[in-house]
C-alpha cells in the first residue's frame, strides 16, 4: 500500500448493549510502593467493539493493559476476559487464553536479529496454531498482505521505516487471529499521515476479523476514527466515558484539555 492511497474506511460498526461482554474490569487497583496508579478503574468491552482509553503520560495506561494480559498483577479488583477470571488462572490456562489476546506493544518490539518473516513466525512457533495443519507460509503471506508489505519478508527491521515497523508489529499481533487486541499507543512517534494510515489499517482489520479491542492512546485521530467509545483515565479511575462527539463537547474541565487539537 503506497502512502496516501488508503481509501477512507468509515466509522467502526455499532455494537448494541446486548452484545457479549469480552472484557470486564471492576474496581482495579495497582500501586508501586507509595505511588498509586490505578485506583478503582472500571471498563467493559463488548464483542466487536473498539474502546479507547485516553489518559495523560504516566496516568497508568500501559499498567492497565499489562494487568489485562496478566503481565502485572493488580492489588485489588477483578478482570474477566472471555468469561475467565484472569487473576485466578494458572500458568497453562493463562497461556491458553493469551493466544486469544493480541498485544501491540508501545514500541513495535520486533526482534532486530530476525527477518520480518522470522518475526512473524515467532508467535506461530510458540503457540499451537502452527501444529494444527495451518500452513505457516500462507499465514505469513496473509499477514503481510493485510498490512500492505508483501515484499518485506526477507528484510530486517533495521531496513524498515518506523511506519513500516509498526505495520509489521501489527501483522505479528494479528497473525494468530486473536479475538481481542490490545493496542498500546499504536501511532506514537509516527508523523500524522502515517499515524492516520495505521489507524485506518487497525479499523479495516478490526472489521475484517471482527476483533474487539482496547486502544490506549492520546491521539485524537484514533479517538475520532477508530473508537466506539472513549474512557478517560484520570487519577486512576474511569473519569468519563462516551463517544467522541459527546466527549468533544464536554464542559468537564478535566476532560476538555484532551480535546484541544494542537
Ligand atoms: N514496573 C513498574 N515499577 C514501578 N513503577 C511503575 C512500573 N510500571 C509503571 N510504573 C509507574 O506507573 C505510572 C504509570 O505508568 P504507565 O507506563 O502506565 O504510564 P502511561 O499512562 O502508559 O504513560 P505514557 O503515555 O507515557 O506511556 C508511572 O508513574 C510509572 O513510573
Ligand atoms: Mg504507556
Amino acid at each position: 500500500m503506497e502512502k496516501g492511497t488508503t481509501p477512507a474506511i468509515g466509522a467502526p460498526a455499532d455494537v448494541g448493549p446486548d452484545a457479549e461482554v469480552v472484557i470486564a474490569i471492576k474496581d482495579l487497583h495497582k500501586s508501586f510502593g507509595e505511588k498509586k496508579v490505578l485506583q478503582g478503574f472500571d471498563l467493559t468491552v463488548r464483542r466487536g467493539e473498539s474502546v479507547m482509553v485516553l489518559g495523560k503520560s504516566g496516568s497508568g495506561k500501559s499498567v492497565l493493559i499489562k494487568c489485562i494480559v496478566g503481565l502485572l498483577k493488580p492489588d485489588k479488583g477483578s478482570i474477566s476476559v472471555l468469561g475467565k477470571d484472569m487473576l485466578s488462572l494458572d500458568h497453562d490456562e493463562l497461556d491458553h487464553i493469551r493466544v486469544k489476546i493480541g498485544f501491540l506493544f508501545q514500541s513495535s518490539a520486533l526482534y532486530d536479529s530476525m527477518t520480518v518473516r522470522e518475526n512473524l513466525e515467532f508467535p506461530l512457533r510458540r503457540h499451537w496454531i502452527a501444529q494444527e495443519g495451518n500452513d505457516r507460509d500462507a499465514l505469513v503471506k496473509e499477514a503481510l498482505e493485510n498490512v500492505g508489505l508483501e515484499n518485506t519478508a526477507d528484510m530486517y527491521p533495521s531496513e524498515l521505516s518506523g511506519g513500516m515497523r509498526r505495520r509489521i508489529g501489527l501483522a505479528r499481533t494479528l497473525i494468530l487471529k486473536p479475538e481481542i487486541v490490545l493496542y498500546d499507543e499504536p501511532t506514537t512517534g509516527l508523523d500524522p499521515i502515517t499515524g492516520k494510515e495505521i489507524v485506518e489499517l487497525i479499523l479495516r482489520l478490526q472489521k475484517k476479523y471482527g476483533t474487539s479491542s482496547v486502544i490506549i492512546s492520546h491521539d485524537l485521530n484514533v479517538a475520532k476514527l477508530a473508537a466506539n467509545r472513549i474512557a478517560v483515565l484520570i487519577e486512576g479511575r474511569n473519569h468519563a466515558e462516551a463517544g467522541y462527539d459527546e466527549l468533544y463537547a464536554s464542559e468537564d474541565p478535566q476532560v476538555k484539555p484532551f480535546f484541544i487539537f494542537m
